[in-house]
Formats: C-alpha cells, structure tokens, sequence
C-alpha cells in the first residue's frame, strides 16, 4: 500500500517546504524533492500539507445520546473538518467511567474505521462527583485522559485524590472549571448583555476559582493538570502565573473564544449557548494573547453536538454547545493567521503536536517513520460556512454564514484516504 502526496507545501515545525511525502504501509517513508512511485497520487499543487489535525476535547454522544452525533457521523465530520485523530468526552449515557464503555468506544472506531478516537474516562462514576470511577482499567482498557467534562468536580479532596490516582497511571485530569453553586442557574456570561437581554448571568469567577482550584491542587501535589476551555481573561492570567512558577499545567481554548464576544447573545440565537459562555472583548483580546505567548497550549473544538430539538427551545432551555469540529480549522486559521496572530506552522502546532504531546499520543509531526496522518488544505479558498451542509448531526453553530478562509481537501490517516473534496 502505496501513496504519494506531490508538489504540496509541508508545513513542519521549522518551517514551511516544498516537497513530496511517499508513503508506505500506512507511514511516511520518505519526504524529499521529485519522488516518484507507482501508485495513487494526490495532487498538492498550490496547497499546504499539515500534521493531521489533532482534536482533544469533542463530543461524540455514542453510546446514549447518537440523536444528537453517534461515532460515526462525528468521525465523518472529524475527517471533513481535517482531524486525524479526537479525544471523546466521557458525558455520554451510560458514563464512559468503566473499561467495557472504553472498549466499546475502542470497537466502534475500529468498525468505523475513519479517524482515531481516543476515549477519555470519567473522573467520578458516573460524572456524579461522588465516588471515584475505575482509572486504572479505563487506562489499560486504552482511555488517554480523565475528565468530568459538563461539569467541575465539586468535592476538592476527590478531585485532589483522582489527580494523585491518576497521576500514578501517567494520566492527566483535563478540568472543565465551573463552581456549580456559583454559576446558579447562569446561562451568559455575567455583565452588560446578560442585564440588557434578561438573561441570567455567570460570573468569570465560576470558572477562575475552579482553575485556581485545579492548579493549586497540581502545584500542592506536582502533578500535571490540563484547564479545559479557557474563556476568561483571569483565567489566562491564573494559568500564565502557574506557568512561570513551574506548575505542570497545560490548558486549551476554542474558535468561539477566540472570535466572538458576548454581544451575539443579544440576538437570543440558541446556537450561542455554550458552556463557559462567550465573554468580553478583553476576554477574547487576553485569549488571543494567551495563545500567541504560549500560556493556552492548544486550540481544541469542545464539539458539542445538539439536535434541533435540543437547540430550538427557548434560551434559558435550550443546551450548552457548539458543533465545531468542521469549520474549526477555517475559522482558526482566518482569524489568527490571516490577522497575522499566528504563522501557519504555530496553528498546527497548536491544532496538532501540542495535542499529541499533552496527552502522549502519536503524531503531531511530518516525519520519516511517522504514522501517515496528514491534512492537505487548500488556504486560498474563500467560503461561507453552510451548517446544512456539515457531515455531523449537530448543526448548531454560531459562525453559520462567516466567510472564512481554508478548506481542507484531503484528510489521510494511517496512509489511507479518508476525506477528499
Ligand atoms: O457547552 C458545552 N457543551 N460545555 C460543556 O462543558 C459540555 C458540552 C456538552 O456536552 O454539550
Ligand atoms: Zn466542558
Ligand atoms: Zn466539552
């Protein structure tokens, strides 16, 4: 098995170069100038050839909720969208908080058979934030991460004891940061609009005190922790101070972070709802920041798929989320490298080797001897983002109609074609 990717601009971690990639038996085999080969060929003229897109924090629903995604129709919008490899959430039903859910997982990927899937277990069973789950065979079961995504766990000793636990598996908490009794019932972000639209609030300090939290319990124990979806301003801060007392933290934010701000919630489109909310424009100017100076490591999707049902209901009912893992490489890449943020090989550090290292996973890199995953885009394709037309079941997105810049054409895992437009 044989395929040869020419006259693509490579995108590898000192720079960008003209040159092809052959590949064989599912790994790059040689990367170098006129490489011929008798097999299938893409055609990279004009495009730029990327590490396959690592995504570690989507939603894929299955098992429990597949009317909102199932693994298959989130792995056909993975490739779509230009991920290789995903890192799926526990909150589904039942909880992935055991070694057969895992498995499950595991088997449904295989049958599935587009991109990689790397299941990530539940803190506590069943996401309750009581007892702690079974980390240790989620672990040898293949699960790469722990997390309670949906919510914080409240209890600060059994989030001090899962971090220990599973610290001593080499796995790291990835925390979504929420104090649940001061969210109360917010569905915004707490300020002028949620006063203007009626709209209940949650203030910055719900999500800044469980950061501290988390990072006081890392720094107490030197463990490693991982911040989810970082959407505040004093959050960035939080974390960039750890990081320069040598605390083991690592974090990530996502598109409608870096892009939106909480004026779009005035409009009462549902498709803004999401969990942190979007905040102020100091919030998004501190985001922007935080990723170009390195204090946000990686830029994630949080995929949040909903059905229709879920999403057109009135604000305050409707569901938190965004389904993002098909226009996040367009809208990263319009605005942070179109604006001159980032340079094209920061963005796919950030969308690809900063993933893979965090949570230890191959790829992340065009290299010799690498697995063959590996994303062909096109930047000079202007488009507007069509929801109808996502490959995920969730077309709940804000951006519907933003002209971005960026198509992905090709997405290859393991040396196999999985995407082409
Ligand atoms: O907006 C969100 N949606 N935030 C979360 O933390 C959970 C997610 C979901 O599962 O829908
Ligand atoms: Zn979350
Ligand atoms: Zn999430």
């Amino acid at each position: 098995m044989k395929l040869l990717i020419k006259n693509g601009t490579l995108v590898l971690g000192g720079g960008e170069k003209k040159a092809d990639i052959l590949i064989e038996d599912g790994k790059i085999s040689k990367i170098g100038e006129n490489l011929t080969a008798d097999c299938k060929i893409v055609d990279a003229s004009g495009k730029h050839v990327l590490p396959g897109l690592i995504d570690m924090h989507v939603h894929l629903r299955e098992p429990g909720f597949e009317g909102k995604e199932d693994i298959e129709s989130g792995s056909k919008a993975a490739v779509a969208g230009g991920f290789t490899q995903v890192c799926c959430m526990p909150n589904t039903d039942p909880v992935c908080d055991n070694a057969v859910v895992v498995n499950y997982i595991k088997n449904r990927q295989r049958e599935v058979n587009l991109c990689k899937i790397n299941p990530i277990g539940a803190i506590t069973k069943g996401e309750s934030g009581a007892a702690m789950s079974d980390i240790g065979k989620m672990k040898k079961a293949g699960a790469v991460a722990i997390s309670d995504d949906g919510k914080s766990v409240m209890d600060s000793n059994i989030m001090r004891l899962a971090m220990e636990y599973a610290s001593g598996f080499g796995l790291k908490c990835l925390c979504h940061c929420e104090d649940i009794n001061l969210v109360d019932g917010g569905v915004v972000n707490e300020g002028y609009n949620s006063t203007l639209t009626g709209l209940k609030g949650s203030l910055r300090a719900a999500e800044d005190i469980m950061i501290a939290r988390d990072i006081a319990l890392a720094e107490s124990l030197n463990v490693p922790v991982h911040i989810c979806h970082v959407s505040t301003y004093s959050g960035v801060e939080i974390i960039r101070s750890a990081k320069k007392r040598g605390v083991k933290v690592t974090a990530e934010t996502c598109p409608h972070y870096f892009i939106l701000t909480d004026d779009i919630i005035t409009g009462f489109d549902t498709n803004t709802k999401v969990n942190p909310p979007v905040r102020e424009d100091k919030d998004r100017q501190a985001i922007i920041a935080g990723i170009k100076d390195g204090t946000l490591d990686c830029i994630v999707t949080d995929h949040a798929p909903h059905s229709l049902k879920d999403k057109q209901v009135e604000y305050n009912l409707a569901a938190f989320g965004i389904s993002g893992i098909e226009t996040s490489f367009a809208l990263s890449y319009t605005y942070l490298v179109k604006t001159g943020i980032l340079s094209l090989c920061e963005l796919s550090q950030k969308m690809s080797k900063a993933p893979a290292e965090i949570l230890n996973l191959e790829g992340g890199e065009l290299k010799a001897g690498a697995a063959a995953d590996i994303t062909v885009v096109d930047l000079n394709k202007k488009y507007r983002i069509d929801s109808n037309k996502f490959l995920s079941k969730g077309k709940n997105t804000p951006f519907n109609g933003f002209e971005v810049w960026g198509k992905v054409v090709c997405t290859i895992v393991d040396g196999e074609i999985k995407y082409e437009v």
